[in-house]
């Protein structure tokens, strides 16, 4: 059956609400080119970048998809232009104040994973108050990947359970895989089902390198800005055709 482009509030009836994924994940590319396109800067494409996440997540919420991941920002992504990186952490900054209330209103539970240590204060102080004040709602659980390295989310736990291994509260053997992710930012979140990249790019880029052993990865052509509901809706057509097996047969 086809959808009609603006009939796209409620699930797609084509899709089956029990087969849903129950955390999708999206590394949202292609703002630059997006931009370049039109001539304009840079920072008009991660402007724009903004608004189609947001509709991402209202469109999660409005299709009962529980969790969403974005990756905002990579450790990789410093060795941008300057002026870049600092248009970046003041909109996630602005983003921040300015949608936090309307999160707040639509029971949205915002959390961020990364090495959070190392952004500015003032982006911290931000980020510490959104997390805070929906640490309890319950509606959809919104996860941004800021400062965030798959390599070095590893490493880190890896040094935690080592210091524990050499204080000798833990014994090597004791270390398995939900010991092991408990030690990593996500700790307690469930593995996304489905990663979607956008921009036909089709890497990891260091991207939750653990959370996706048995994702199932979505790549679109479009570029991120203008990656909307009907983009959307063909990802999760997609994921339903697949036959996970889990290494199983
Ligand atoms: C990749 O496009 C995009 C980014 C590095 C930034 C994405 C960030 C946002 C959309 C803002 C999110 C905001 C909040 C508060 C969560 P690119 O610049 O790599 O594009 P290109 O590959 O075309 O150069």
């Amino acid at each position: 059956m086809t959808v009609k482009p603006n009939n796209l509030e409620k699930l797609p009836e084509d899709l089956d609400r029990n087969r849903l994924p129950k955390h999708v994940a999206v590394i949202m590319d292609g703002n630059g080119r997006w931009a370049k396109r039109r001539g304009l800067p840079r920072i008009m494409g991660h402007r724009r970048g903004v608004d189609a996440l947001k509709d991402l997540l209202r469109c999660c919420k409005d299709w009962g998809i529980p969790a969403l991941t974005a990756y905002a920002f990579s450790t990789e992504n410093w060795g941008r232009p300057l002026e870049e990186v600092d248009f970046l952490m003041t909109l996630f900054e602005r983003v921040l104040r300015r949608e936090l209330e309307e999160m707040v209103q639509e029971n949205v539970q915002i959390k961020f994973v990364g090495n959070l240590k190392a952004l500015p204060p003032s982006l911290r102080v931000e980020i510490e108050r959104s997390m805070t004040q929906t640490q309890d709602n319950n509606a959809i659980r919104f996860t941004v990947a800021t400062n965030y390295g798959g390599r070095e989310e590893i490493l880190q736990a890896c040094r935690a359970l080592a210091t524990q291994v050499q204080q000798g509260i833990l014994q090597p053997d004791e270390i398995d895989e939900g010991l092991f992710a408990s030690y990593l930012y996500t700790s307690g979140a469930q593995d996304p089902d489905l990663l979607i990249r956008t921009s036909g790019e089709m890497r990891i880029s260091n991207f939750l390198l653990w959370q996706l052993a048995y994702a199932e990865f979505y790549i679109s052509e479009t570029l991120w800005p203008d990656f909307d509901r009907a983009e959307f809706h063909r990802a999760l057509e997609a994921y339903q055709q697949r036959d996970r097996r889990f290494g199983k047969v």
